[in-house]
């Protein structure tokens, strides 16, 4: 097959910031305990946080980390992850109906986002709690001194505020699942109250509403046109959450769910410009994407769980390798958006639904899906190009016009570089891709990163960490104005050139 990409650094999709490469660590499963911090780890530093671990993380380069939930945080007491840490209470956590024992909190994750070079999205409870606490929270990590909860951090042996700029109003409260879920007025009402605080307190703070928790809820739409109607002077952001499934085991139509998560996307920034014509105003809200990733392996297994234990086995999806290209396209497509998606978080970072996996005491290692974020986070920051794709297309039962090949064009800041995501969603066919390079003559290929394999369902494992890993021997070749690429069936490509 062929097909051809026209990219002109002149037609910018837009400046993409780095947080769409954003991850999340919730209190659930085994995400802090024995994932990111396990004291007794041979790697562990004097604060209990493996290092092999915060070495992965940091090949990732997450610029910022939601946390610490998640449905976690519509129960959680922030209090009770502070101060001296004999003191702290043991609390079943109804959401994941484990026991939180707060040897880590809010002090602690902040060293921890420290250490792996992230900023902390820090969530407030909106469900069992309400704007007192959130400003509460938010005075003692970011108000200077003087205060009551100010003095409390400092004399808990953290003079300098955190200075936590990011914040999200909740978690998922259209959920019947959330403790304290609420319909969209009674959310749109404490949403915009807590945020009138916060702002108050900390002008500075950029704050995301719930949105929908995923496109199929019944009530998506209305939702976030309400939530939007009762806060929209006061918050900046409107989020999106979606995980996709291989459950119908029926991987062409897997391949395509980034056309959903396109389709999801362009929903929420008509909703939101709608309520910005509705109410006049100049301001524009943008979209924080703050869950997504493929989420389905671990379903049957945590129908089994024991309840009310410590760091249980839990949400440990092991992925393979056709989940990898899937995720590949879910990046490719916040890159397509990235004129309005400013933030995004792949859920999650570490054991639970995530690129990292760990054993108690035991190895690290990198899943399928970490390598096309750690490309995209690393080679796609600058200028998104739109991109002018001309290729075949298949359809399957379910969806119609999928393009074989999914891509897009990256700009770094500098302009000395430019890079090629591409999947080829073929599992027939080779497909040679035909890069116009008119506006770039004589660019140099530096490299083309490929990562493919003959088995969709190739895992990487504590035995066999490196089964699914990319490798430099793709072959593009370049002319004058033109270079084509071999995007071998199934594959996903980083093609780099020197400009
Ligand atoms: O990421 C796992 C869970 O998925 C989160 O706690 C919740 O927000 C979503 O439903």
């Amino acid at each position: 097959m062929k097909a051809k990409l026209i990219l002109n650094k002149d037609f910018e999709v837009g400046i993409i910031d780095e947080r769409i490469y954003g991850s999340f660590i919730e209190h659930l499963g085994r995400a802090v305990y024995n994932g990111i911090y396990e004291p007794t780890h041979e790697t562990s530093d004097n604060q209990g946080f493996r290092k092999d671990v915060t070495d992965l993380v940091k090949k990732l380069n997450v610029p910022i980390v939601r946390y610490p939930g998640g449905n976690f945080v519509s129960g959680y007491n922030w209090e009770d992850g502070t101060g001296d840490k004999n003191k702290r209470p043991r609390r079943p956590e109804l959401a994941w109906r484990t026991i939180e024992t707060n040897e880590v909190g809010i002090d602690e994750f902040q060293e921890w986002a420290k250490r792996a070079g992230s900023q902390v999205m820090q969530a407030v409870n909106l469900g069992t709690r309400g704007p007192e606490e959130a400003r509460q929270l938010l005075e003692y990590c970011n108000f200077p001194k003087g205060t009551y909860y100010s003095d409390l951090r400092r004399a808990n042996g953290f003079e300098e505020p955190f200075g936590i700029k990011v914040w999200c109003l909740g978690n998922e409260m259209d959920g019947p699942w959330q403790i304290c879920a609420k319909t969209a007025e009674e959310y749109g009402r404490i949403a915009c109250e807590t945020a009138k605080v916060m702002k108050e307190l900390d002008p500075t703070v950029e704050l995301v509403a719930c949105g929908s928790s995923n496109l199929w809820m019944p009530s998506f739409g209305k939702w976030e046109a309400t939530v939007l109607e009762h806060t929209y002077k006061y918050v900046d952001y409107l989020s999106l959450h979606n995980y996709y499934n291989n459950t119908a085991e029926d991987t062409p139509t897997f391949l395509a769910c980034s056309l959903e998560m396109d389709k999801f996307i362009k929903s929420v920034v008509a909703i939101c410009d709608y309520v910005k014509a509705v109410k006049h105003s100049d301001k524009t809200i943008n979209l924080s994407f703050d869950e997504w990733n493929v989420w389905f392996h671990s379903n049957e297994q945590d129908k089994k769980l024991e309840p009310w234990t410590v760091a249980p086995h839990q949400l440990e999806d092991v992925y393979t390798f056709e989940d990898a290209l899937v995720v590949g396209c879910l990046l490719i497509t916040l890159l397509k958006n990235c004129d309005r998606v400013k933030m995004a978080c792949l859920a999650q970072l570490v054991n639970v639904i995530a690129p990292i996996m760990t054993e108690n005491g035991g190895a690290a290692w990198a899943q399928t899906i970490f390598y096309p974020f750690m490309h995209a986070s690393n080679y796609g920051r600058g200028t998104a190009l739109t991109p002018v794709v001309i290729c075949d297309k298949y359809s399957t039962g379910k969806v119609k016009d999928i393009p074989y090949v999914e891509t897009i064009g990256v700009l770094n800041e500098e302009k000395t570089a430019l890079t090629i995501f591409a999947v080829n969603r073929s599992l027939e066919e080779q497909v040679d891709l035909v890069i116009d390079l008119s506006d770039f003559v004589n660019a140099k290929l530096i490299e083309h990163l490929v990562l493919e394999h003959l088995n969709l369902k190739a895992v990487n494992t504590a035995t066999d960490p490196d089964n699914v890993v990319p490798h430099l021997n793709g072959i593009t070749k370049v002319d004058r104005e033109e270079a084509v690429a071999t995007l071998n069936k199934h594959s996903w490509n980083v093609i780099r050139f020197a400009i």
